[in-house]
């Protein structure tokens, strides 16, 4: 027989020193405290402890208010979205394979899929088999399978000062750090000499950088594209010191201005192809998001690592949804609707840029993005501009955006704010900005600029 303590919270201590051990008494013990504890803190892990609530989406909810136009969530537009395409395929699940689409599949994900992919990553420029793909429950279960696989607690990863949140709050929920990196002026990538400058600090302190987490092809949130010769830049320092890169690229095939250029992916395997690029890609910007389905491609050991981290996730991504997806693009339309969401966020990105240009009062430092594909524009803002504080004015007029300090993790700047221009239509976008434009023209009357 043997006393034991159960569990301790950070203000009640539950001692349970003097009882004695039995399965009955525990159940009791729980079920009678189960109606006063209220305290959970005590019990939760430190990854628990260190998982951060997003400010986006507690703020999104503001935004919900009826009559407010919102350039604040990254959702595509439902009108590109090919409802009776999509319904046909999913008939087919049940007329053709009910047997496969609603049974448990394989973690590496369905074999029809599989080969579907196989062709899309072929018309990118990318050589890989199926042994090379995981299919994900869409690019965010990446984003947690990578730190889940990587990261020990105080381990660090590089990213782009400011990048991607949900990267951000999956590298915190396993305890990891995260080296920002700003972008360079030029809009092209990395500040290089940054990423030098910084990172021989950090090795110089003993700190010990496992990957870096990139978004190439028009970034969430700033929307800058990488140029050739920072893509390759980024890779020789990869080699030179051994680290693994993410390219995380939802927004890849949404260019609707400008050259293709080739991924890190593709680049890696014409480079030194030491198997260093781990890609992730997703349906969700260039189909539709709720399927929840995506993909990573990378060395068939890397994959086979995943797979094992995946599994205690959810055995396998959703079996209806993959054959879905993979009868749908067994019809050979992706293409298509590729093109026309292309179109259609062109016009939309366009407009928005002449509305800016438009009403925002002149400053030397307010100034945006051009974004030559993806969803977003990142609009900054004089110094003395808040855009934490300002967004409660904006919501008062209408309007919505995402504060910039949402994407910085350490050290955020507070001037800037990202604007999504694929959701809402022209006539919202004129009038969006324009109310935009009236709360930035206040605020900066208000401190005097
Ligand atoms: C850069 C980036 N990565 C990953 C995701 C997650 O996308 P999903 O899980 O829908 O594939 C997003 C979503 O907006 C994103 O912007």
């Amino acid at each position: 027989m043997q006393a034991i303590r159960l569990y301790a919270s950070s203000e009640r201590v539950y001692a349970h020193a003097t009882a004695v051990w039995s399965p009955a008494a525990f159940m009791r013990t729980r079920a009678s405290e189960e109606t006063t504890m209220t305290d959970f803190a005590g019990l939760y892990s430190q990854n628990a402890k260190n998982m951060k609530k997003s400010t986006i989406r507690e703020l999104l909810k503001l935004t919900n208010k009826p009559g407010i136009i919102s350039f604040a969530g990254g959702l595509p537009a439902p009108e590109t979205f090919p409802v009776e395409d999509l319904r046909v395929a999913a008939d087919a699940v049940f007329t053709k394979c009910p047997e496969i689409g609603l049974q448990y599949g394989t973690t590496e994900g369905d074999s029809m899929l599989r080969a579907e992919l196989v062709k899309i990553e072929a018309k990118d420029g990318v050589k890989v088999g199926v042994d090379n793909i995981l299919v994900t429950s869409a690019s965010q279960q990446a984003l947690d399978i990578l730190p889940k696989v990587f990261l020990d607690p105080g381990d660090w990863i590089i990213a782009g000062h400011p990048t991607y949140l949900g990267a951000i709050q999956a590298v915190q929920s396993y305890r990891g750090n995260i080296l920002g990196i700003p972008f360079a002026a030029a809009e092209d990538g990395f500040d290089m000499d940054e990423l030098e400058r910084r990172y021989a600090a950090h090795r110089a302190a003993g700190k010990f950088v496992k990957y870096l987490y990139v978004i190439p092809d028009f970034q969430n949130p700033t929307g800058i594209c990488w140029s050739l010769e920072k893509r390759k830049a980024l890779l020789r320092f990869a080699y030179r010191e051994n680290l693994v890169v993410v390219e995380d690229s939802p927004y890849r095939e949404i260019r609707f201005v400008g050259e293709h250029i080739p991924s890190l992916y593709q680049l890696e395997r014409e480079m030194e192809n030491r198997n260093i690029v781990v890609g992730l890609r997703t349906f969700s910007k260039i189909l539709v998001p709720g399927a929840r389905a995506g993909w990573i491609i990378g060395h068939p050991d890397l994959i086979a690592k995943f797979v094992v981290a995946k599994q205690a996730m959810d055995l396998c991504t959703n079996v209806f949804t993959q054959r879905w997806l993979a009868e749908f693009l067994a019809t050979g339309k992706l293409g298509s609707v590729i093109e026309n969401t292309k179109a259609n966020y062109r016009a939309k990105r366009m407009h928005m840029l002449e509305q800016l240009e438009r009403y925002m009062p002149k400053h030397p430092e307010l100034h945006w993005t051009r974004p030559e594909g993806g969803l977003f524009l990142w609009l900054s803002l004089p110094g003395f501009i808040n855009t934490d504080e300002m967004f409660h004015k904006a919501i008062a007029k209408n309007v919505a955006y995402v504060v910039g300090s949402a994407f910085y993790f350490g050290e955020p700047e507070h001037n800037s704010m990202r604007l999504n221009f694929s959701y809402s239509s022209k006539a919202e976008i004129e009038e969006g900005i324009k109310r935009l434009a009236e709360v930035v023209r206040e605020e900066m009357a208000a401190h005097g600029g």
